[in-house]
């Protein structure tokens, strides 16, 4: 039987619960009890004949949630991003994206090997958003000199600018040059869900302008994998081709898809408390001494901070001590004074309390 009701989420001890306090990303978040337990149970199909039931659920009520036409499960945010633009783009095709983007430095460089598409690549401003007038001026012009624009790609969140939400009203002025320049526009939405919870409206509100979104049943939602692109049926049918190509064709998935549809149903609405902790952990980390954090970029469940220079510590012998003496899992972002730490299902309050008391003893 495959669970279709709701399940209370309660946090757990014991067996399921996280052995170390793991900030180092929402990542790391394992599924919940009520999702190992959907899994046990999920009702399962061939998914590549279209037969399992519970994707075919899954899929149904995220293109629902989304106000989109159509939905597929793909296995990764890469994976999902990676198949909209094999959908959206030919072979030479330029796309405009973030210079901060996954897209751009974090996917291997898939869009070029695989895709065969180049990238144009615009400055992320510290709020998430790409200047509107350098869009218009990266549009090319048909020239035989020149790739062909076909794809605007935005991030939302806005990983690297601090998990930063863009707001509909300047998607929609992104969306209208798309649809003035005969573009498409795609969100890498892998967390929109948080962006949603923090400008408190529905997601269906930051797909509207988009011509396809992808976001993730892991991370912030804690499903041990998958992802989802939304889209028109059309666009759906280039991206479920692009996706057997890639070998992401799965065959009973509705096992991990009803991990998935927990997380769609139960989840989203928890992600104020980790945005909640983040701040909470934001204002602690403030007061530590040799730490800086900048509160205005704290904006969901993504804090940045800086290591002074003069602290008692390095950046890897803080995070060597965070480990070995308090089991906390924290490192530095990009091998240098900075760190990143995110709240996600498995961070509570009381873990919080821990870490800034932590940080106080090894830098007092
Ligand atoms: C903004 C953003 N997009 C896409 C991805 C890719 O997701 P995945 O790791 O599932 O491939 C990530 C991963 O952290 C991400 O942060």
């Amino acid at each position: 039987m495959v669970q279709t009701t709701s399940t209370e989420i309660i946090r757990p001890h014991g067996d399921f619960a996280m052995d170390a306090i793991d900030l180092r990303s929402d990542t790391v978040s394992w599924p919940t009890p009520a999702m190992r337990e959907a899994m046990a149970n999920a009702a399962v199909g061939d998914d590549v004949y279209g037969d399992d039931p519970t994707v075919n659920r899954l899929q149904d009520e995220a293109a629902a949630l989304f106000g989109k036409e159509a939905a597929l499960l793909v296995a990764s945010g890469t994976q999902g991003n990676l198949v909209s633009i094999m959908a959206h783009c030919r072979r030479g095709d330029e796309i405009i994206v973030g210079k901060q983007a996954h897209i751009f430095r974090s996917e291997a460089g898939s869009s070029a090997v695989v895709a065969g598409v180049q990238l144009n690549t615009l400055e992320v401003r510290a709020d998430g958003t790409l200047d509107l007038d350098e869009i218009r001026a990266a549009i090319r012009i048909d020239d035989a000199h020149q790739p062909r624009t076909s794809l605007i790609a935005l991030e939302n969140t806005q990983a690297i600018r601090g998990g930063v939400p863009l707001t509909t009203e300047y998607i929609a002025q992104v969306a209208d040059i798309a649809r003035e320049n005969n573009l498409k526009l795609h969100i890498d939405g892998a967390r929109i869900f948080n962006a949603a919870a923090a400008l408190n409206i529905p997601v269906k509100e930051l797909a509207a302008g988009a011509d396809s979104l992808t976001f993730c049943l892991s991370k912030g939602l804690s499903a041990p994998m998958g992802s989802i692109v939304v889209g028109s049926k059309e666009f759906i049918y280039h991206a479920h081709r692009a996706r057997k190509l890639l070998g992401g064709g799965l065959r009973q998935a509705g096992i991990i898809a009803a991990a998935g549809l927990v997380a769609l149903r139960d989840m989203p609405q928890r992600l104020h408390e980790d945005h909640a902790n983040a701040r909470a952990l934001a204002q602690g980390l403030a007061n530590v001494p040799y730490i800086h954090v900048d509160m205005d970029r704290v904006h969901t469940n993504f804090v940045y901070f800086e290591l002074d220079e003069h602290a008692p510590l390095t950046p890897q012998a803080l995070r060597d001590r965070l480990k070995d003496d308090y089991n906390i899992l924290m490192k530095p972002y990009g091998g240098g004074s900075l760190f990143r730490a995110m709240t996600h299902y498995w961070i509570t309050r009381d873990h919080i309390d821990q870490v800034v008391a932590a940080m106080h003893t090894l830098l007092s």
